[in-house]
């Protein structure tokens, strides 16, 4: 017998439900972000290792024992891209945009990061994220917060969704906080995980981002970042807050939000959520301006977010992302394209209209009702001659008379 295969750990095949909810979630989350102004961008799954090795930080997670990167038989040093900010950027360099700011994109698509899986952790996961380049303006922050939150609440998630905000600060403040934190766990050196040790030399702000059970009692007793802001630094996140609160956006200052990569500065968020267990980051991003620079661009300050699909498909209801399937039953050959041309003018992104090719009338409902249609539409001759047309709900049993020619009557029908 031949050998079977499974997926790779932290890998799996999407199909179902789970792909039918994935779908959906990125089809709803291009309509709004198009909505707001921003442009398709998709940049290859192999990218050089060099994007991500200095602009996420040697000492990230990410780089430092996270990535999938090999050498191909060519000898060239590649990975399959962890994240989705660092390849934008160095597309928005290779593709000559560096112009035509400020330019606003969404992409969607697999990551790969080698973590541990569980629930709501996976090996290869997928992201959508929206980035503006371009533009140093808070108000672009404040935008793509509200864009993110129209697009978790159009999911029907807005009840379980968290917004927290911090400020990394500029340059000079990070500059004098790195040295503030350097000195503090210099003195409290003998608590912390040796990879703690390791980034108090090269990078200290990254010890407030470690998970490890030792760090936290210095974590928590650390000097904060805020102590160390410059005053155009407080200035522009003062209109961050500012611009969130003109909307009513509910939010949590978290000064203890720093995030795992490295080139964020100024404004940093994560929508988190308490349904999700210790993954609980469903959304998050931040401000990047210097990340195009370090691509070989020009200063281009630049703000964005990913949120994880697989993350945001466990949190919505099974009814948020549901497609109603509708089986087209003629009962007679003469009816089957007038049927069909019904049916396709009442399908849509949330009404599947499905065909079925043979059987008498009640094999074919029975046959509709065990793949699991919601509803038949049902046409004989006499109702096509009366411009008429049947609905039956196959859960119930419930059956109904319609016109067949007020196609948004029978469209509101299937979908309340
Ligand atoms: P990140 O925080 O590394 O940021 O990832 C963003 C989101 O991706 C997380 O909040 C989470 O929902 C999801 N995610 C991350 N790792 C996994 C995993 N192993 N399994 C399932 N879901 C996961 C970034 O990637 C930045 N590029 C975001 C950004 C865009 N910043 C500016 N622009």
């Amino acid at each position: 017998m031949s050998q079977t295969h499974r997926p790779v750990k932290g890998t799996r095949d999407l199909f179902g439900t789970e792909a039918t909810g994935f779908l959906r979630i990125v089809n709803s989350a291009s309509k709004m972000a198009s909505s707001f102004g921003f442009q398709y961008l998709e940049t290859p799954i192999l990218e050089s290792a060099a994007v991500f090795l200095r602009s996420l930080g040697d000492t990230s997670d990410i780089v430092s024992k996270e990535m999938y990167r090999f050498t191909d038989t060519g000898g060239d040093d590649l990975v399959l891209r962890p994240e989705g900010t660092a390849p934008i950027a160095r597309a928005f360099v290779s593709l000559g945009l560096t112009h035509s700011t400020p330019l606003k994109v969404f992409y969607s698509g697999p990551m790969f990061r080698r973590e541990r899986p569980q629930k709501g952790r996976y090996r290869q996961f997928y992201q959508f994220g929206v980035e503006v380049m371009g533009t140093d303006s808070p108000n672009a922050d404040v935008e793509i917060i509200d864009l993110g939150l129209r697009i978790l609440r159009e999911l029907g998630l807005a009840n379980k969704i968290q917004v927290r905000i911090n400020t990394l600060g500029d340059q000079a403040s990070r500059a004098v906080y790195r040295e503030t934190l350097r000195s503090y766990f210099e003195a409290r050196k003998s608590e912390l995980s040796s990879d703690s040790v390791l980034r108090l030399e090269k990078n200290p702000l990254r010890i407030l981002d470690s998970k490890a059970p030792e760090d936290q009692k210095p974590i928590s007793e650390a000097p904060k970042l805020a102590q160390s802001l410059t005053e155009p630094a407080t200035e522009f996140f003062g209109k961050v807050t500012k611009g969130l609160s003109a909307l009513n956006i509910p939010f949590i200052i978290d000064d203890r939000l720093v995030r795992g990569l490295d080139y964020y500065n100024h404004t940093v968020f994560e929508f988190t959520t308490d349904h999700l267990g210790s993954q609980n980051a469903v959304l998050a991003g931040g401000r990047y301006d210097g990340l195009v620079e370090e691509m070989g661009g020009p200063k281009t300050p630049s703000v964005g977010w990913a949120f994880g699909i697989d993350r945001v498909h466990l949190l919505c209801e099974d009814s948020a992302l549901k497609l109603t399937r509708v089986a087209l039953i003629p009962a007679s050959e003469q009816c089957y394209w007038p049927l069909y041309q019904l049916g396709r003018e009442i399908s849509d992104t949330e009404l599947s209209v499905e065909s079925t090719y043979s059987g008498a009338l009640g094999k074919r409902l029975s046959k509709a009702a065990k793949t699991g249609a919601d509803f038949a539409l049902i046409m004989g001759e006499q109702e096509m001659n009366q411009g008429k047309v049947i609905a039956k709900n196959l859960k119930s049993g419930e059956q109904t008379e319609l016109s067949s020619t007020d196609t948004s009557g029978l469209k509101a029908y299937f979908k309340k």
